[in-house]
């Protein structure tokens, strides 16, 4: 049978992505031999507290009767509030529960999102690099992404203005504007106050939605920073929450806080898509949250990491020479750009062969050629020998590929 006959114009629109061949050749090479793997996006698994998990599972499988059962699909009301509360005590954002709607993780906030907003042909502003899954999901939806610069106090504010009024004079519709503030994933910056600030006032002036992807707005290293929802006096800013980065990935809760009638017409789009998101996992986030245990996960979380992100500065410094990044203030990564005769992708198919460490090569997450010498590193599922021993590699592969 010939499937090809039969796909949606969609279909079209999907690319082959270089990061899941990448990840199924790391798995492949793994099996035989180590590789010290910086490819990863996720938590350390040692400081996950798992027992302490295990506990509070045991005694919602005992105590919730409707624990094993369907629950409403914008979520369990107790998570929904728990989750309004976070909002003010984390994030300074005054929030109901109304505004709330729990999701299988941020990435199906950003397809509930995308499935909304875009129709084929809007045009949609992306940070350039941007998050690679955001950029594939929204492209599915025939969105025309438009990259604009990432500098170290983060998105060229500027520079996202004059794009956006030039598009506007061409009459295209622009709709969105997608951004990642804190720890972005892979460019490794934060923004600046002064830039979120500029960035409302910015999307104000043209009447643009913001989606603020806050999956690392939690793992912040030096100073905090209050989330671009806080500067938002219009209900502009359609925030995206993720437990994933501090609690873990596997567990799949996260959220969207958006204004009432948002969330009204996600609950509508959600619930044939997947019911609700695993509700055994939902009453675990919210005792976690009620008793109050997020901070010291949270905390020890932040030292870690902090003490690894130092550990690969350090190591980049001392043993790799001819190349750029900066030191993250949050975040998983630090993106390195490799002398411009280097591509990352060849580069990472050698470094991951011959010396068996793995990289993710920038170029996927560029919407152009400006990549195509950059490298992601995650330091946060490494070890700190890792760190140093697959580092000082990567500076002999740049010294041979120089
Ligand atoms: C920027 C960003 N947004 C969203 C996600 C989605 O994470 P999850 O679906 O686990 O919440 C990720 C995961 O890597 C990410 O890096």
């Amino acid at each position: 049978m010939d499937y090809s006959s039969k796909y949606s114009y969609r279909v079209n629109y999907v690319r082959p992505s270089p990061i899941r061949t990448l990840v199924s050749k790391i798995s492949e090479i793994s099996a035989a031999r180590r590789v010290i793997s910086f490819a990863a996006g996720e938590p350390d698994p040692g400081v996950i507290p798992r027992g302490l998990y295990a506990r509070i599972l045991a005694e919602v499988l005992e105590e919730e009767e409707k624990s094993c059962n369907y629950s409403p699909t914008e979520g369990i009301p107790s998570l929904r509030r728990a989750i309004a509360s976070f909002m003010e005590d984390y994030e300074g954002v005054k929030s109901v529960e109304d505004e709330i709607i729990v999701t299988i993780g941020g990435s199906q906030a950003i397809d509930l999102i995308g499935k909304i907003f875009i129709d084929p042909g809007d045009h949609v502003i992306v940070e350039n690099p941007s998050y690679v899954n955001t950029i594939v999901n929204w492209e599915f939806y025939g969105a025309r992404l438009v990259g604009v610069g990432v500098e170290s106090d983060g998105l060229n504010v500027d520079r996202l203005e004059s794009v956006v009024k030039s598009l506007l004079s061409e009459g295209r519709r622009v709709k969105l504007v997608y951004t990642i503030p804190t720890g972005h994933n892979p460019a490794g910056v934060v923004m600046s106050d002064e830039k979120r600030r500029h960035l409302i006032e910015v999307a104000s002036r043209y009447d643009l939605i913001v989606v603020e992807d806050g999956a690392y707005n939690h793992l912040v290293y030096e100073g905090s920073f209050k989330p671009l929802s806080y500067y938002d006096k219009e209900g502009r800013v359609v925030y995206v929450g993720s437990f994933s980065k501090v609690l873990g990935t596997g567990l799949r809760i996260g959220w969207i806080r958006a204004r009432r009638e948002l969330v009204e017409l996600l609950k509508a789009i959600k619930g044939p898509s997947d019911m609700c998101a695993p509700v055994p996992l939902q009453h675990l986030v919210e005792r976690i949250l009620r008793k109050r245990l997020f901070d010291e996960i949270k905390k020890k979380a932040v030292e870690e990491y902090r003490r690894k992100r130092d550990a690969m500065i350090e190591a980049l410094d001392e043993y790799v020479q001819g190349v750029a990044y900066n030191k993250p203030l949050g975040g998983m990564f630090v993106m390195v750009r490799l002398p411009s005769s280097i591509d990352s992708e060849e580069f990472a198919n050698i470094l991951l062969e011959k010396y068996s460490v793995a990289v993710v090569p920038g170029k996927p997450f560029y919407l152009d050629d400006s990549g195509k010498n950059t490298i992601r590193l995650n330091f946060t599922m490494v070890s700190l020998g890792e760190i140093t021993e697959g580092v000082k590699k990567i500076g002999v592969a740049v010294r041979m590929f120089s």
